[in-house]
This record gives C-alpha cells, structure tokens and sequence, in this order.
C-alpha cells in the first residue's frame, strides 16, 4: 500500500485479538517452504483423497450442487452423518434436530464455546492443546482452565481434574485421538469426565476428528455414548483428516436439539453453510466400505514406523503415539549448534524448529506451542507422520544427520 501524508488517528484494534498470536503451526509450515524442509509440522496429509470422493465432488459440481445448503447441512448429508454416528460412535442423532454441518472442526469448536458459555465462564481444557481451543475460548470471553496430560505417558490426575471444576465451568473439551501427543483416552479416563460433568452440570465438547486413526487394535470411544452423556454432549469431528481433504472445510457437530438450536444460530451467522459440493462429496466418503478404514490406518503405521525409527536412532525420545498421527519428541539428548539461528525471544524448541528447518532441512512445530506457559514442552517438538512413505523416507534419510555413524 502507499504510504499516505494525510494526518489520521490509528485505527482501533479489539482487545479480545491481542492475548493470541498467529499460529504458530502455519508459521512452520512458512519457514519449511522457505527453507526447502520435508514439511512435518502443520497436519494435513500429502497422500490422494480416495478416488471415488474425488469424482462424487467433481460430479456434484457439474449437476449443480453450487448454492447453499440449509445453513446445518444439506438433508441428505446429515442422514449420512446421523448413519455413521449410529454404526461406529454407538450414538444415536436425528439428521433434522442433532447435526450441523460447519466449516471444519475448527469452526465447530468456536461456534460451540460461543454458542453455550457466557463471558466470565470457565471452560477446561488438557494442556497441551490443539492450537484453535484457545483462542476460541478468549474471543468468547471465557477462561480456558489447564488440566495437565502429565509426561511420559500423557495421563492426567482424576484429582487434579476434579479441582479444575467449579460453578463457573461450562464446558470441557476433550481430544481423542489427541494431537499432539497420540494418546487416546481409555473408557476408565471417559467415564471420570463424564462423572465430573454430570456432578456439575457441565457439557462435554469432544474433538473426534482422528477417530478412525487408531493403533495397534485401539478402540475409538465417543463420550456421547456412555450412559446419560446423550444431553450433555456436543461431538465434534469432520472429513479433513479421515478422507485427506483437509481444505474442503467440512465438519459437523452432533448434539441433543437444546443444544444443537443454539449451535445452529451462531453457524448461520459466522458461515451460513458449509461448502455445498463437498457435503454431497460426504456422502459418497462415509459410505466408504470398512477395507478403506483398514488400509488407511495400515499406511498410517507404516509411516509411523518409519518415522519413529528414524528418531530412534537420531536419539529422540518419545512416547510410542495409540492414535492421530503425531509424536511429540524430545530432543534433550541430541546434538546441535544452539546459538546458531539463537533469537533471545526464542525458547529452546523454537530455536531447534530453526535449525532442524534450516540445517536438517525438517520442518517440525514447537512443542511449547501447545502449553500456555511456553516452558513446558520446551524441550521436544511435534513431527506429523502423515505423509507417503518416500516423504518420510527422505526425513528420515535427513534426520541421520544427528547420528552419522
Ligand atoms: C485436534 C484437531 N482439531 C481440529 C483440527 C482442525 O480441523 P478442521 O481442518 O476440520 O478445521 C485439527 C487440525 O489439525 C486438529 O488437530
């Protein structure tokens, strides 16, 4: 833009914009592209959607699918939805009163924290995150309250827990499968928050979007399944990472109608509808017969594999992910030149996203993005092992820079 000589007062920036900064994990996702890094950070698949989704797209863009929908969902996708939630979640919902379709998962979560809390509420969150809970919750006005997923194994304290509730709480948004850490939480972990939010009245907001990318035979438990969570629960997941299509913006949540209505009216008017072709396109991926599902999460181990091997030997440390398709490593053990790219605003781990972009050429997220103090996680970061073989292949061949021998 031209600078102008034309005296004028700055313009007003809103409070609720200043205590957040710009993602962190797109920011990776730059500095890799900068710096000709294999890109590990942000999470979206470089692997092709399943042909037969990509045809029903194209298809429903040729015939016309190119309006909007109703503002929740075209009919015939939420019957879709409400079909898959009755046959792999063991949750019943009714298409008209209990689904809306939004633009991803992200939109879902902000949509819901500003459609069910007030300003001055509290919502629980475990610490680390997922990157969006945050900001979703301060630009409603609300305190996001930490409970910790304690290292090495990502637990958290049922008491610890139980403190984090109070009159204040309205929500707890839970994660599973968990980014960043794989961790996907047991029936016994599900059935203490269900618990705490029947004693104090709280909803359960639940991200399920890596829910068919489990481990090892793990069984994926929707929270809204257990017994009288039905009314207390908004479930959340999407097509993004299930079918890789991260940029066609689809999500949804399933919730019971008295909280769906609210839900609903704040979707309207942030979005007013998900992209029509996409929501027919849906159809076609949740009909998608249950060999696609078993071959995905073996392409998802066989890139897991590779990839922890490689940090393995390049001397990470980590705990083995259940689920989702990330590890948080920790780099303690490694060598490498710290003051190289140093910045004194910089914490450890940022200054090693750096170098391992820079000199590895590896593009990985920071671990202490996802803690609110910025010192925990300081010492590890996220790599994303969604990706085809010879990707991670050509990681892996990078990171055998830390161990030569
Ligand atoms: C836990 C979690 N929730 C939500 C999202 C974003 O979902 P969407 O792309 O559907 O908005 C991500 C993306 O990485 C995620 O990891």
């Amino acid at each position: 833009m031209k600078p102008s000589n034309i005296q004028s007062r700055p313009a007003h920036i809103a409070h609720r914009t200043r205590p957040f900064q710009e993602s962190v994990i797109r920011e990776m996702t730059r500095l890799g592209d900068e710096s000709g890094a294999v890109n590990l950070s942000q999470g979206l698949p470089d692997m092709e959607p399943p042909q037969e989704v990509l045809e029903a797209a194209l298809q429903a863009i040729r015939s016309g699918d190119n309006q909007y929908t109703f503002p929740f969902g075209s009919p015939e996708f939420r019957a879709a939805i409400a079909q898959k939630y009755a046959s792999y979640n063991a949750i019943h919902a009714d298409p008209d009163t209990d689904i809306t379709v939004t633009c991803g998962v992200s939109e879902a979560i902000i949509a819901v924290i500003l459609a069910l809390t007030e300003p001055g509420d509290e919502v629980i969150l475990f610490e680390p995150w997922y990157e969006n809970y945050v900001p979703g919750c301060l630009m409603a006005g609300v305190s996001p309250r930490f409970v910790s997923l304690h290292e090495p194994d990502y637990m958290f304290d049922p008491d610890e827990l139980r403190s984090a509730f109070n009159q204040k709480t309205r929500l707890v948004i839970i994660n599973t499968p968990h980014n960043p850490t794989g961790r996907v939480f047991s029936l016994q972990e599900l059935e203490a928050i269900a618990s705490l939010c029947r004693e104090f009245g709280v909803i359960a907001v639940t991200d399920e979007i890596y829910e068919y990318i489990l481990f090892e035979g793990r069984r994926h438990i929707s929270i809204g399944s257990l017994e009288s969570m039905a009314d207390r629960t908004v479930t959340i997941s999407g097509l993004g990472k299930s079918y890789a299509v991260t940029g066609w913006r689809i999500g949804w949540t399933v919730a019971c109608p008295a909280l769906s209505l609210p839900i609903r009216k704040v979707h309207d008017y942030l979005t007013v509808c998900a992209p029509a072709p996409f929501q027919t396109a849906g159809i076609t991926a949740l009909s998608l017969p249950e060999t696609y599902y078993v071959q995905m999460r073996e392409k998802y181990l066989t890139g897991r594999t590779i990839l922890l091997d490689a940090l393995t030997a390049a001397g990470f440390t980590f705990r083995q992910p259940e689920g989702a398709y990330y590890v948080m490593a920790d780099f303690s053990s490694l060598n490498w030149d710290q003051k190289k790219y140093y910045r004194p605003e910089w914490s450890l781990d940022r200054n090693f996203a750096e170098f391992i972009a820079r000199d590895i050429g590896v593009a990985v997220v920071p671990g202490s993005s996802f803690y609110i103090s910025g010192i925990q996680g300081s010492n590890s970061v996220r790599f994303n092992f969604a990706k085809k073989e010879e990707t991670l292949r050509e990681a892996a061949r990078r990171l055998l820079h830390f161990n030569p021998s």
